[in-house]
């Protein structure tokens, strides 16, 4: 299967000189048509980032990310709207992401008139894409304030959805949201992707719903990749020390599945990450070649990782 999206070597920096942090630190990744990928990791492991890398909004330092097989690189808005309609970006907050002052129907109906649609075509597809997330086709002569957050967010899903698009990064999406909304959004993104064939890239930092919705997962330390596999795979048989630490919080955190974990230590600045392996400090399996060596990814049990003391001798030194 060609996958829709492919990230190869990506780096991503804020900042110049000796301020700059280089927030994702090549990162190799592919999104395939019709699936979820949940990208999961501790506050400021770069999840947002590599998710707004994927649909243009940061620029790459270094390597690239393509989007069906044409590189995505950062454009002005209009231009966006027209090469990279196709892939869009739900954000975590419905409230600052919608502007007040507009009607939902306008806010929705934008993206199909600067895709070319006529007005007319566009009050169509409003109704549609209103009906496809749950909303009545009155909730158009609305203003975003008149809903509640988590409709607030369906519009938001609707908006991208006026775009038709293949590919959908979704940020947090359900963190801003109170319970029963979190779990209907989740629904209902799981829902558009099992019925549009839509791909979506799920970013969350609650790890119970990842679990529930993603078909694979990605955990991300400090920038990184450090596991990569199927869901089921990866939950039933961790193989990263870090992967292992987030799955045994699960139950910690009431039930919630929330981060922070229970680790050593935080997560260490990104301005000046750890030598070796970067998660080195905080692990509790690290060996000394463990602060010397940064370990590329291996296949172990049908998915890749970054773990010297976990890779198997002969895999390891094959792969370098
Ligand atoms: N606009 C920015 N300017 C400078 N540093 C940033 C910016 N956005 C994020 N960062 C830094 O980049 C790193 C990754 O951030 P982010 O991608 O937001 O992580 P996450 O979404 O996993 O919490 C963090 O160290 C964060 O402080
Ligand atoms: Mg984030």
């Amino acid at each position: 299967m060609t996958p829709l999206v492919e990230v190869s070597g990506l780096c991503v920096d804020y900042g110049r000189g000796s301020g700059r942090v280089r927030a994702v630190d090549g990162i190799d990744l592919t999104v395939n048509p019709g699936e979820i990928l949940g990208l999961v990791g501790e506050s400021g492991c770069g999840k947002s980032t590599l998710g707004r890398a994927i649909v243009g909004l940061e620029p790459a330092a270094e390597g690239s990310v393509r989007f069906e097989g044409q590189p995505v690189a950062p454009l002005g808005r209009r231009k966006r709207s027209t090469s990279l309609r196709k892939l869009q970006m739900v954000f975590q907050d419905p409230y600052s992401s919608l502007n007040p002052r507009r009607l939902v129907g306008d806010l929705i109906g934008d993206g199909v008139v600067l895709g070319g649609g006529t007005r007319a075509a566009a009050a169509q597809r409003v109704v549609e894409v209103l009906g496809r997330v749950g909303l009545p086709s009155d909730a158009a002569q609305k203003y975003p304030h008149e809903f509640s957050g988590g409709q607030r967010q369906r519009i938001a899903i609707a908006r991208t959805l006026a775009a038709d698009p293949e590919c959908l990064v979704a940020d947090e999406p359900i963190s801003a949201l109170d319970a029963s909304a979190q779990a209907q959004v989740a629904n209902l993104l799981g829902d558009l992707v099992r019925q549009t064939g839509l791909a979506l890239v799920f970013i969350s930092h609650d790890l119970s719903v990842v679990r529930q919705i993603a078909d694979r997962v990605a955990v991300m330390y400090l920038g990184r990749i450090v596991e990569i596999g199927a869901t089921s795979n990866v939950w039933s048989a961790p193989v990263h020390p870090y992967t292992e630490a987030l799955i045994a919080a699960i139950p910690r955190a009431d039930g919630a599945g929330i981060l922070p974990i229970d680790l050593p230590g935080d997560v260490p600045d990104p301005a000046s990450p750890p030598t070796g392996c970067r998660f080195h400090p905080r692990c509790p399996i690290a060996e000394d070649r463990c602060t010397l060596e940064d370990p590329r990814p291996v296949l172990i049990d049908e998915r890749e990782v970054a773990c010297l003391v976990r890779a198997p001798a002969a895999v390891g030194s094959a792969a370098r």
